[in-house]
């Protein structure tokens, strides 16, 4: 029998029960839920609700359902909707009649609010642990590969001269804020629902702060509407994992441009690459297309919870129940992806030459700017000559860095013999050492706070 079943003769459609049923995808939640039952149990018996001796039997007894579901045991029977009449109703069968106190001055609703909370402390702290260890991999890289150059690029024009390393930084410096926009979240979210009841709170002023301490919340949501109501902390990781997907299919799309022949500047593992049944000489990169693909899947999580939540009245409607899979499929999808991730990246090959060869004097027009102003000119008026020497060049049918000191004194009268000291894409580089700049010295700096970040 359901355990509401008291007010109802008639029976359930059996398509109704199963539309009804959670229990297909809330089982994740066995451990949470087992361990809120617990705590409950706990404050029961210190309230005096129940004694000690049925607070034991209790634990204990859900101790043993736990076991039964890490064995893989649990046998689910179909009048268990969700799992937490799962777990009462094999509570009940394993101790006795004593299982239906447990319940006391507690309704699902603070229940379900209780076990997500549970769980998503859980897994935001193993997302964290994910985007550590691929800050790891891209720092890593970054130190090994130091003195790789190649195009920055803009518009997906090349730009600028860079180190690769500091490129790969620039994806480390996104994952590094997703790590603190999580945990911030995490450390906010931290509240105990349970106690609230089904609404109102509870009548058998069952202490809320020790079912929180019990829990390892650092406090007690403040109100029992807004307890049982509050889906926010779901909408939240939602949108945490949205960002991070965004992140991980941008350096993906960036990955991909660069592994087509035309650009060659890496080549992927075989480990992450697949063959085409067709074409023999393809190597297409489908873990790359794939974190790009899956991050589509993932805001698509996020958007169609929000359009559930946005909907709902106060306080519980069993439209929060649609709160569970999105969010599931987000943090499995946002898990595997950082993996996949950190392996593609870890194992891929760079093939410096070519990132070098892709490297031309024109990126340098800048720098040639940038010698002028050293001699006092205004930088706009820099601008505009070392846009005629690109010109010049161009109209001569040469690269910018041929041309002769004669033809750049016609341009201006301040270049010197010194000006041939500005073709050079390692002192290009290198001469943007203010913070957060691709020189040696600022990119070592990024890598030593990352690293102490990550470990
Ligand atoms: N399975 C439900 C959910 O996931 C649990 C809460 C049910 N509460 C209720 N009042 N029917 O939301």
């Amino acid at each position: 029998m359901a355990l509401w079943g008291g007010r109802f003769d008639g029976k359930v459609d059996p398509l109704m029960e199963a539309f009804n049923a959670s229990i297909g995808f809330d089982k994740r939640m066995f451990a949470e839920d087992i361990r809120g039952s617990q705590a409950q149990a706990r404050a029961l018996a210190k309230q005096g609700i129940i004694t000690e001796a049925e607070r034991d039997t209790l634990v204990s007894g859900l101790d043993q359902v736990l076991a039964e579901w890490q064995a893989g045991k649990f046998t689910i029977v179909h009048t268990d909707e969700d799992i937490h009449t799962a777990n009462e109703r094999r509570l009940g069968e394993l101790v006795g009649s004593v299982a239906g106190k447990l319940h006391t001055g507690r309704s699902r609703n603070d229940q379900v609010a209780t076990d997500m909370r549970l769980w998503v402390r859980d897994a935001g702290t193993k997302l964290v642990g994910h985007l550590k260890e691929l800050i790891k991999v891209l720092v890593t890289r970054a130190e090994n590969e130091l003195d790789v150059l190649m195009p920055g690029y803009t518009h997906l024009q090349r730009a600028q001269p860079i180190r690769w390393s500091h490129l790969l930084l620039s994806y480390a410096w996104s994952f590094h804020a997703d790590a603190l926009r999580l945990q911030s979240f995490l450390d906010r979210n931290n509240l105990s629902p349970l106690g609230a009841g089904a609404l109102a709170g509870n009548p058998f002023n069952i202490d809320r702060n020790f079912l929180a301490q019990d829990l390892g919340f650092s406090g007690v949501l403040p109100n029992s509407l807004y307890a049982v109501s509050d889906r926010d902390f779901a909408a939240e990781l939602l949108f945490c994992s949205s960002l991070t997907m965004i992140h991980i299919s941008r350096l993906a799309e960036d990955l991909i441009i660069y592994s087509s022949a035309e650009f060659a500047f890496v080549t992927l593992a075989d480990a992450y690459s697949t063959g085409s049944s067709l074409m023999p000489q393809k190597k297409n990169s489908d873990s790359l297309e794939l974190l790009r693909g899956k991050s589509g899947r993932v805001f698509g999580d996020m958007a169609g919870f929000m359009m559930t939540y946005k909907g709902t009245p106060s306080t519980y409607n069993k439209d929060l129940q649609e709160d569970k899979e999105p969010m599931f499929d987000a943090v499995d999808t946002l898990t595997g992806s950082l993996q996949i991730a950190a392996g593609v990246i870890s194992t891929l090959k760079v093939k410096a030459a070519n990132m070098k060869s892709a490297l031309s004097a024109d990126m340098l027009a800048t720098d040639l700017a940038e010698y002028l102003v050293r001699k006092g000119v205004p930088f706009r008026e820099t601008h505009h000559v070392a846009g005629h020497a690109v010109k010049l060049a161009e109209d001569r049918g040469t690269s910018i860095d041929k041309l002769s000191l004669d033809d750049l004194k016609g341009l201006h009268p301040k270049f010197e013999s010194d000006v041939m000291d500005v073709w050079s894409f390692e002192k290009s580089v290198d001469s943007r050492n203010a913070i957060g700049g691709t020189s040696r010295k600022t990119v070592l700096a990024q890598i030593e706070e990352l690293k102490k970040f990550a470990s």
